[in-house]
């Protein structure tokens, strides 16, 4: 009998609802559907451009940031070009480059769940166009940190495009952030790809947005829909960034209960890296496939990645200890081993564990 889903924990999804100032703005502009949007999302990019404090000039906003990445993959991608990427990660990535016709080139990731620079850089040929870099990396969640970006993007040759997909950027902490908005200048083949998706929980509307060069920026908004960024999802962004503060407030929250899942997942047994994203990853050799079948009990469903890792979205308190409780059962008969290699290299597990939970919490 299939169990019914209590918590959606597999599309790196907010657990939040908008809040009512982003709800009351929409339903103002629902009660205005009969009117059509701008024929270009002009008033949200000069919006989102004053907020990222860059000039108008360097924002093209989308359908999402999917969207955005195929208006730049048709903007740039000729017969016979390819496209690189670390592999795994995002799904879109390899149907966006089916969609445009380049040839994907996956690069895999190193054993440390880290996008290995210097494969991806040794992959670029002369038939390379794009290079996508993920960063905070979905699904692993690792991070290249501002330096090591800073080396990558001076090594590679400026006719091909950095697509830099920061979806998870906002919840990504701790020092060596890349600061990318302020190496735009310097770059003129970067895209700086953002989205109201994730932290902002406004995934259903559909908004992402672009930052990059005026050049490179001109001839991804000729890829763009007439009419295509609805009223509605306007009104929701621009009531969402009155309410930055707030919002900020619920991705610290999101944060915090990804450190709390993590330590006490180490504490359980299982090998957890620290994480930038709204998600925590757990991989092989630690027995994930029980894992996903114990969350799938539960009725928890997550990102199951058979034989090779299990992504879990950071949820409410109360699907996390679902989560917790479903997983405990499956990490303890193996926990020794494991628990000697789960320690972060710069010892942050040890200093935080936690004693391990007990039964679901009330929400928090
Ligand atoms: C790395 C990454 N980029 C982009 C997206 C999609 O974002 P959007 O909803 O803005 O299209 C996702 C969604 O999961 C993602 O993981």
């Amino acid at each position: 009998m299939d169990v019914p889903v209590l918590h959606r924990l597999a599309l790196n999804e907010s657990p939040y609802p908008p809040l009512p100032s982003v709800r009351k703005a929409m339903r103002r502009a629902v009660a205005q559907a009969h009117r059509y949007p701008q024929f270009y999302p002009d008033d949200l990019t000069e919006l989102i451009a004053a907020w990222c404090r860059v000039t108008p000039d360097r924002v093209v906003v989308g359908s999402g940031s999917v969207g955005v990445a195929l208006q730049l993959l048709q903007a740039v991608v000729e017969h016979g070009d390819t496209m690189a990427y670390a592999w795994r990660t995002f799904d879109a990535y390899p149907l966006l480059a089916a969609m445009v016709g380049a040839h994907p080139v996956p690069v895999p990731l190193s054993p440390d769940g880290q996008q290995d620079l210097g494969a991806l850089l040794a992959a670029l040929d002369h038939r390379t166009r794009v290079v996508v870099l993920c960063n905070p990396h979905n699904p692993t969640g690792s991070l290249v940190t501002a330096d090591d970006l800073s080396a990558f993007l001076r090594q590679v040759p400026p006719r091909v495009t950095v697509l830099l997909d920061e979806a998870y950027v906002e919840f990504a902490r701790g020092p060596g952030l890349p600061d990318t908005p302020a190496l735009l200048g310097a770059h003129p083949n970067l895209l700086v790809l953002r989205t109201f998706s994730k932290a902002y929980g406004l995934v259903a509307l559909r908004v992402g947005y672009g930052l990059g060069a005026p050049d490179l920026v001109a001839r991804i908004r000729r890829q763009q829909l007439p009419f295509g960024i609805n009223a509605v999802a306007t009104a929701a962004v621009r009531a969402s960034l009155r309410a930055d503060g707030e919002l900020r407030l619920r991705v610290d929250t999101v944060v915090a209960e990804r450190e709390r899942l993590r330590h006490e997942l180490v504490d359980l047994g299982w090998r957890v890296r620290p994480g930038h994203a709204n998600s925590a990853w757990l991989d092989a050799p630690d027995p994930i496939d029980e894992g996903a079948a114990a969350l799938t009990a539960a009725g928890v469903q997550a990102r199951h990645y058979p034989g090779e890792g299990l992504r879990l979205t950071v949820g409410s308190r109360k699907a996390n200890d679902a989560v917790l409780a479903a997983l405990a059962g499956v990490g303890r008969h193996t926990a020794s081993g494991r628990r000697a290699s789960s320690a972060a290299p710069d010892g942050t597990v040890a200093a935080h564990r936690r004693p391990p939970v007990s039964g679901q919490r009330p929400d928090g």
